[in-house]
C-alpha cells in the first residue's frame, strides 16, 4: 500500500507548519552556490502545496525568510528576494488551479517594494479561493510577533478598550499575525536540525514535532505523507493522562 493510502482521512491535521531547511547544504553537496539550493527548494514548495491542497489540509505555513536571515550575505538576500518575486508570479496559476489562497505573515514593510507588490497582487488574486490557505512567513520571527502583540495590547489597555484582567489565551492569540487560524497540529523541520528557530513559539505550544534528515530541495509528496502518518500514530494528550484521552 502506498504511504498516501495508509493515511486516515478523518484524522488529518488542519494546519501543518514547515521549517524548510537544508537548501544551502543541498547546493554545497553539488558544488554550487547556496542560491542554487533555494531555486530547487521551489519544487518542494510546489509539491507540498499541491499535496496539501489535494488532501484537504486547511492551512499550510512555510517559514520562507526569518528576521535573522537579513544578516546573511547581501548577495544571498538579494537572490532570495528576487526568487520570491519570480516564484510568486510564476506560481500564481498553480495556486489558482489548486484553489489555494495566499497569505503572508511577518514584517512586510521590511521587504523590498517589488516583493511587497507581487505578494499583494497574488494575495488579492487568490483571495476568493476557499481551499488551502498557504501562509508564507517572510521577515518573520516569533519574538518580533509576540512583542508587536504586547505593544498593541498595552496600547488598547491604555485607551481603555478592555481591562488587563480580561486578557486570556484566545484574546492574546487574536493579536498575533496568525489570528483566525487554528494552531498547527504538526510542525515539520527538514535537514536533521532539531530546533524551532523563533518560529510560531506561541502557536506551537501543543504541536507534534517531526524532524527528518531530508534536505528541503529533496522533500517530496511522499515525505509529507510520511510525516502525517507519523503524526497520526501519536497520542496527543494536552497535559492529560493517556487514560483520560481514551475515554
Ligand atoms: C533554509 O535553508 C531555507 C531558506 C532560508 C529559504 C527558503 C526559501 C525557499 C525554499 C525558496 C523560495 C520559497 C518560496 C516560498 C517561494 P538554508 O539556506 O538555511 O540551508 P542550510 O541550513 O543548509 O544552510
Amino acid at each position: 500500500m502506498s504511504v498516501k493510502d495508509q493515511l486516515i482521512k478523518d484524522k488529518l491535521p488542519k494546519h501543518i507548519a514547515i521549517i524548510m531547511d537544508g537548501n544551502g547544504r543541498w547546493a554545497k553537496k553539488r558544488g554550487n552556490a547556496r542560491v542554487f539550493g533555494h531555486k530547487h527548494g521551489v519544487t518542494a514548495v510546489r509539491e507540498v502545496t499541491e499535496a496539501s491542497a489535494e488532501l484537504g489540509i486547511e492551512y499550510l505555513t512555510l517559514y520562507a525568510f526569518s528576521t535573522e536571515n537579513w544578516s546573511r550575505p547581501k548577495t544571498e538576500v538579494d537572490a532570495l528576494m528576487s526568487l520570491l518575486v519570480t516564484t510568486i508570479s510564476s506560481e500564481t496559476k498553480t495556486l489558482m488551479d489548486n484553489n489555494v489562497r495566499l497569505n503572508a505573515i511577518g514584517c512586510k514593510s521590511n521587504l523590498p517594494g517589488s516583493v511587497q507588490k507581487r505578494l499583494d497582487e497574488c494575495i488579492n488574486q487568490t483571495s476568493g479561493n476557499n481551499g488551502l490557505t498557504l501562509t508564507l512567513a517572510l521577515s518573520y520571527s516569533s519574538r518580533w510577533e509576540i512583542l508587536e502583540a504586547v505593544k498593541a495590547i498595552a496600547s488598547d489597555v491604555e485607551s481603555k478598550k478592555f481591562n488587563i484582567e480580561q486578557l486570556d489565551d484566545a484574546m492574546f492569540g487574536s493579536y498575533l499575525s496568525t489570528q483566525g487560524m487554528p494552531d498547527p497540529e504538526l510542525l515539520i523541520r527538514t535537514s536533521g536540525e532539531q530546533r524551532i528557530s523563533n518560529f510560531l513559539l506561541w502557536q506551537l505550544a501543543y504541536s507534534e514535532l517531526y524532524f527528518c534528515d531530508i534536505l528541503w530541495p529533496d522533500f517530496r509528496r511522499d515525505d509529507l505523507y510520511r510525516a502525517i502518518l507519523d503524526y497520526q500514530g501519536r497520542e496527543r494528550r494536552f497535559g492529560k493522562t493517556g487514560d483520560q484521552i481514551k475515554k
